[in-house]
């Protein structure tokens, strides 16, 4: 499975913050944000992985994310010229994501629970051997407004999704993880770009839903998710990173032990790192583990 980090936003709702520095280079707490979507996907198991990124960029992100090597992983970078919206992330990633099905995480989501890498793992499994076409989450929040917001049966069922509806039909939102099979580009590219003028990831996951083949996941009351689009939630999200941290003593979007646990680079490895890094937690952590 291929993975895709949509980090092209422009990030307007931040500005000024994000007119000299693009908006996944912000920091969460102690990382810079782009990390914890990276996570994700190596938390998936996913070891290659195309970046897409706005146009002037590329310096920035090669630096602090390199080729990948570094953690057992490869990473590519792909610049997006024009913001036609989330699921163009699929054409321009067609080219790496070849005949693979793929995950797209969205740059300025934050994700964490102590079982989600369990529950990733068994998401790609599921696209990864055919059972379903796609794989989304539901999340539940007070304010559906600003999201896809899922409508279900009376049996649980997924039954409709709209894309920032002004009457939600419930209070469970897609967040910016998707897993999908390779028809995905197919799909996207048959697309046309809805009133806001973007081609909306929101048509990609009903065009599943009406081959039947979507499977929407609901993720529990105590996930930690964040869109951290705006600068309360930037706050937030950087709050609520540091809060699990302390009380669990266990990182969250920490590439180096991700990889350490899987298997992809060595403790020297990851010690070497830490020396770097020595003078903050986050190396100190490295030296720990
Ligand atoms: C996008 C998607 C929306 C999803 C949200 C998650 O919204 O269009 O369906 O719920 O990401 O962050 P946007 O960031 O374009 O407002």
């Amino acid at each position: 499975m291929k993975g895709l980090v949509l980090a092209a936003g422009k990030g307007s709702r931040l500005y000024p913050m994000t007119l000299p520095v693009c908006k996944p280079l912000l920091p969460v707490y102690d990382k810079p944000m782009i990390y914890y979507p990276v996570c994700v996907l190596m938390q998936a198991g996913i070891r290659e992985i195309l970046v897409i990124l706005p146009p002037g960029e590329e310096g920035p992100f090669e630096r602090l994310l390199g080729d990948g090597s570094q953690w057992g992983v490869h990473i590519e970078y792909v610049v997006q010229y024009n913001p036609r919206g989330i699921a163009d992330a699929f054409d321009i990633g067609a080219p790496f994501i070849g005949d693979d099905p793929v995950c797209l995480v969205l740059g300025d989501n934050i994700f964490h629970s102590l079982s989600f890498e369990r529950q990733l793992v068994r998401a790609g499994r599921r696209v990864e051997r055919g059972e379903t076409g796609a794989t989304v989450f539901g999340f539940y929040v007070d304010d559906p407004r600003a999201f896809g917001v899922i409508e279900f049966d009376e049996n649980g069922k997924a039954i409709s999704i709209e894309e920032k509806p002004r009457k939600p039909r419930s209070n469970y939102i897609v967040p910016g993880l998707y897993f999908y099979s390779n028809e995905v580009v197919e799909i996207a590219r048959h697309l046309t770009p809805s009133a806001r003028g973007e081609l909306e990831i929101t048509d990609v996951n009903l065009e599943f839903l009406r081959r039947g083949r979507l499977t929407v996941e609901k993720l529990d009351r105590d996930f930690l998710w964040l869109d951290a689009g705006t600068a309360d939630n930037l706050l937030h999200a950087g709050q609520a990173v540091r809060d699990s941290q302390e009380m669990t003593g266990r990182y969250i979007g920490c590439p180096e032990e991700i990889a350490y646990n899987r298997g992809y680079i060595d403790v020297a490895h990851v010690h070497a790192t830490g020396r770097q890094l020595s003078q903050t937690l986050y190396g100190q952590y490295l030296l720990c583990l």
